[in-house]
């Protein structure tokens, strides 16, 4: 395998670690405790995984954590009266309502309900607005992983050339200002872009935000790219062996890590940076909300 493995578990760790820190200095400074709300809607059970995690690591930073949990059957209008108590307590500078929500409730009505001064999550239209023109930003906190790993892992991202495969408001296209912001070309690719795999084979930077499992190939990959794949994907592992189910990103990992210069797994790529840059936005966060200047990690 020449390929280099992106260590995202020890990236995010260290992260994290400054993270820590940064929360410790603001509480001797300022006596200010930055404190995040996740509220989840029923029981799947990834969801619930996701929660669980981000509770522990908020902990873990020195952060208040306040959890919500709601019926599956919560009405919207009881779901947005949680909302908007949450935006008004001023312990909580950042609320997250974990996706995906039942059908009852509109996921953009609750996007457009958060305050955007503790939109952590960085999906409400201000924040992608304010991101979109280059200025202070909430910013997504997957995206934000993929291009701190890109940059640990590249250094200088400026006049390269990043494909980005996917065009979600919560990956792809903040991905692509984001690389912008870096001074990458950036194209962005999806289900309706011709030759696909042509185009991916140009990249220095390849971004696979689709939802397919293991739909990029060895043969779509430039050799020595820098592979970052934000899939997280659970397919049937029984052909193999390996119990039910195994989780699985958008490429086909073990081929293309044979022409990649350095790739991202699932699990431990994108996915632990995705938590530790959720914890810095709401340092940023409880930051911005008290006034302070944003504390550099
Ligand atoms: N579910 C899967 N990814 C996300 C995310 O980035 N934010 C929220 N709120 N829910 C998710």
């Amino acid at each position: 395998m020449p390929a280099a493995v992106i260590d995202g578990k020890e990236i995010a760790a260290n992260l994290r670690a400054r993270i820590g820190t940064g929360v410790a200095d603001l509480q001797a400074t300022h006596n200010l405790t930055p404190g995040l709300a996740v509220v989840l809607v029923g029981e799947d059970p990834a969801s619930q995984v996701y929660v669980r995690n981000k509770g522990i690591a908020t902990k873990a930073a020195g952060m208040t954590s306040f959890e919500y949990r709601l019926d599956k059957d919560v009405s919207e209008a009881d779901l947005l009266a949680k909302v908007n108590e949450l935006n008004e307590d001023d312990a909580v500078h950042g609320i997250l309502v974990q996706f995906p929500v039942p059908p009852q409730i509109s996921q953009q009505t609750i996007i457009e309900t958060i305050l955007s001064s503790k939109d952590v999550d960085g999906l409400n239209p201000i924040n992608a607005g304010l991101l979109a023109s280059g200025l202070d930003a909430l910013t997504p906190c997957t995206p934000q992983g993929s291009v701190i790993l890109a940059k640990q892992t590249l250094g200088n991202l400026e006049g390269l050339h990043a494909v980005i495969v996917g065009r979600s408001n919560i990956v792809g296209k903040p991905v692509a200002q984001l690389l912008l912001q870096e001074n990458c070309t950036v194209t962005m690719a999806h289900s309706r872009t011709r030759d696909l795999a042509g185009l991916c084979k140009t990249a220095d930077i390849l971004v696979a935000a689709v939802g397919i499992p293991e739909m990029i190939k060895a043969d779509w990959v430039k050799p020595g790219a820098c592979v970052i794949d934000v899939g997280i994907n659970r397919i049937d592992a029984s052909e193999r062996g390996e119990g039910k189910t195994r989780l699985v990103g958008d490429v086909d990992f073990e081929a293309v890590a044979e022409i990649a210069g350095h790739i991202t797994p699932v699990p431990g790529g994108v996915g632990p940076m995705t938590i530790a840059c959720l914890l810095k936005n709401t340092l940023d966060a409880a930051c911005a909300q008290a006034g302070i200047e944003k504390i550099n990690l």
